[in-house]
């Protein structure tokens, strides 16, 4: 029988507490430790889920002899120094996006990863979605022919605070395309994989908060491939509910993916799948539901089966830092108004 693989949970925040309840539910999963910032929040992580020990000091989680891996789901700004000592430490990593706030960082981690031979898996659960993923099957099975344009696209309600306002905080959250529009950058460079490298990017932005223009709302921007190819990834956090689509066409076809909830955490979203072959259109039915606290457990089963059985991760630190960079230079495009070239800075890794 295998060992089960023994977690070390780093933050305990709104995320935090879904990563931990994903923990317990996998078979060959156990959550050993948790550690957060202020005795509050450890106190609670105690009550529901007695199980495992509790700090308010990573430090001294990483002293423990019995964690095989370190789940880091820590305000952003953190991300570096703990990721650089867990990994330093010979465990396997998974890490929240982004994965860094820079591209040194990212490299940074890279580098420690590859001496420790460890791990280091990125939190771009929407990969392991039974729609989003879908998407992408179908994309590889040639369903659309050469993929020429997608589309990602999210209305929803404004971003959560976090603990003790760091979202709201531009040093500590970076910007906020690492926040949400990273992962449809990851979809989106995923879906275009056979049209080429990302080559540059143009975006826009504006806020409704005149004190803080630099917290953007609302949020475009267009991806150039070296293929010839381009998506569209756009967000507005003035809306309401939370509402994505995705539309990828290609020389043969079509496909129209979406996704609605209540709010971006619901176990009962409403999601749809249609698609066009060139000739007829039809729905495709999408057997499990789809949604962030599904696909964070299956990103959790996935780590546990790549350990055991040394597999692949869903998404690795490479495709991390490629999504860290595109929302960089999304954000210097913002900030110049002109496109972006993107090039082997943020290619090498
Ligand atoms: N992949 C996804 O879909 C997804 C979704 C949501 C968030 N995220 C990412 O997950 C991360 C956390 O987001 P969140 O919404 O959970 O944030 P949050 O609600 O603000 O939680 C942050 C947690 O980190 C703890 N913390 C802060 N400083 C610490 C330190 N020095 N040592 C130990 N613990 C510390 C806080 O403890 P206290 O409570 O004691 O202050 C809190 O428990 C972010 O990077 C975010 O981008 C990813």
């Amino acid at each position: 029988m295998m060992q089960p693989v023994r977690f070390g949970l780093i933050g305990f925040g709104a995320w935090g507490r879904h990563h931990a309840e994903a923990i317990v539910k996998t078979s060959d999963a156990r959550l050993v430790a948790i550690t957060a910032r202020s005795e509050g929040t450890a106190n609670a992580a105690r009550d529901a889920f007695p199980q495992a020990a509790t700090y308010t000091d990573y430090r001294r989680l990483l002293d423990r002899d019995d964690i095989d891996v370190i789940d880091i789901v820590l305000p952003s700004h953190l991300h570096h120094e703990v990721a650089a000592a867990a990994l330093g430490s010979g465990r396997h990593v998974l890490l929240e996006k982004p994965m860094c706030l820079s591209l040194d960082d990212c490299d940074d981690l890279i580098g420690i990863a590859r001496r420790q031979n460890v791990r280091l898996a990125i939190g771009h659960e929407l990969r392991l979605s039974s729609l989003w993923g879908r998407v992408n099957e179908m994309i590889d099975a040639g369903f659309v022919g050469d993929p020429h344009y997608v589309l990602v696209e999210l209305s929803r309600n404004p971003y959560r605070q976090g603990a003790d306002g760091w979202r709201y905080d531009i040093s500590r959250v970076g910007n906020w395309i690492l926040e949400e529009p990273i992962h449809f950058f990851d979809l989106a460079r995923w879906y275009l994989k056979s049209a080429g490298d990302p080559v540059s990017v143009y975006a826009t932005a504006n806020s409704r908060q005149a004190d803080h223009p630099e917290l953007q709302d609302n949020f475009s921007a267009i991806l150039k491939t070296s293929g010839g190819a381009y998506a569209v990834v756009t967000q507005t956090l003035a809306a309401f509910e939370h509402h994505q689509t995705v539309k990828v066409t290609g020389s043969k076809g079509a496909l129209w993916a979406s996704w609605s909830g209540a709010i971006d955490r619901t176990r009962h979203p409403t999601f749809s799948l249609r698609v066009f072959d060139g000739g007829e259109v039809q729905s495709v039915p999408v057997e499990r539901a789809a949604g962030e606290l599904f696909e964070l457990e299956d990103q959790i089963a996935m780590l546990v089966r790549s350990i055991q059985h040394d597999g692949p991760v869903a998404c690795t630190a490479e495709d991390g830092r490629w999504s860290v960079a595109l929302c960089l230079a999304a954000q210097r495009s913002v900030d110049a108004g002109t496109a972006i070239e993107v090039g082997t800075a943020e290619a090498r890794a």
